[in-house]
């Protein structure tokens, strides 16, 4: 999937259907007007065409096929891990990413609290169902290396601890970084975060 921007865009859609749209237009509720916007692990730009228009939109991310599709925006090749060079900005978004980058979630969300006024994280619940068996794990490895998580970046071990913390450890996990908002929308929780004065 992650090998072309068109059958990712594609396979979001089957996947959160409805929610497709939803997901993106409420992190644009939550980032308004006139803001300078720093995508992690932007992917294929969804975002942007979600943002108001009078936003200044920089995106990194490490997937030169998503990057190159998206060369018209302020997009980079970066490691979002890199957080000493992230630029001034007013809003970080993390999208669709936390679960990529296990363990260092907590790390990433830190820094970002850290570098921006505002944090805005949309993450899926319960889109991944984990169990112990092993005919399951195998098929879904499969599965993941084909058509579901596997980025080329990380590893799937680490994914898979992800979502073995199931929708009440994820909502755990927000709840223990202070959000000023946390709902679900649809298959996802999405939380603000706001850097404390
Ligand atoms: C599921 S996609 C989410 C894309 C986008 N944020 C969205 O909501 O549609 C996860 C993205 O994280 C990127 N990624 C994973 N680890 C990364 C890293 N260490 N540095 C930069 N990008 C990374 C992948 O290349 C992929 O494009």
């Amino acid at each position: 999937m992650y090998q072309s921007a068109y059958v990712y865009d594609f396979f979001m859609r089957v996947v959160y259907r409805k929610f497709f749209e939803k997901r993106y237009k409420a992190v644009a509720e939550f980032i308004g007007k006139g803001k300078k916007v720093l995508d992690l692990g932007c992917g294929t730009c969804l975002l942007h065409r979600f943002l108001d228009k009078t936003c200044h939109y920089t995106g990194w991310d490490l997937n030169e096929k998503f990057l190159s599709l998206n060369s018209h925006l302020n997009v980079m090749k970066k490691n979002i891990l890199d957080y000493k060079n992230y630029p001034e900005t007013d809003v970080i978004v993390i999208s669709d990413v936390l679960h990529h980058i296990f363990p260092n979630h907590t790390n990433l969300l830190k820094n970002a609290i850290n570098k921006a006024k505002k944090v805005i994280v949309m993450e899926p619940h319960s889109i991944v169902k984990t169990t112990n068996n092993t005919l399951h794990k195998l098929a879904y490895k499969i599965f993941d290396s084909l058509l579901g998580d596997d980025d080329g970046i990380n590893g799937f071990h680490d994914r898979l601890d992800w979502f073995k913390m199931k929708k009440q450890g994820v909502y755990s996990f927000f709840k223990s970084m202070n959000p000023v908002v946390i709902r679900e929308v649809g298959p996802d929780y999405l939380a603000v975060f706001e850097k404390e004065n």
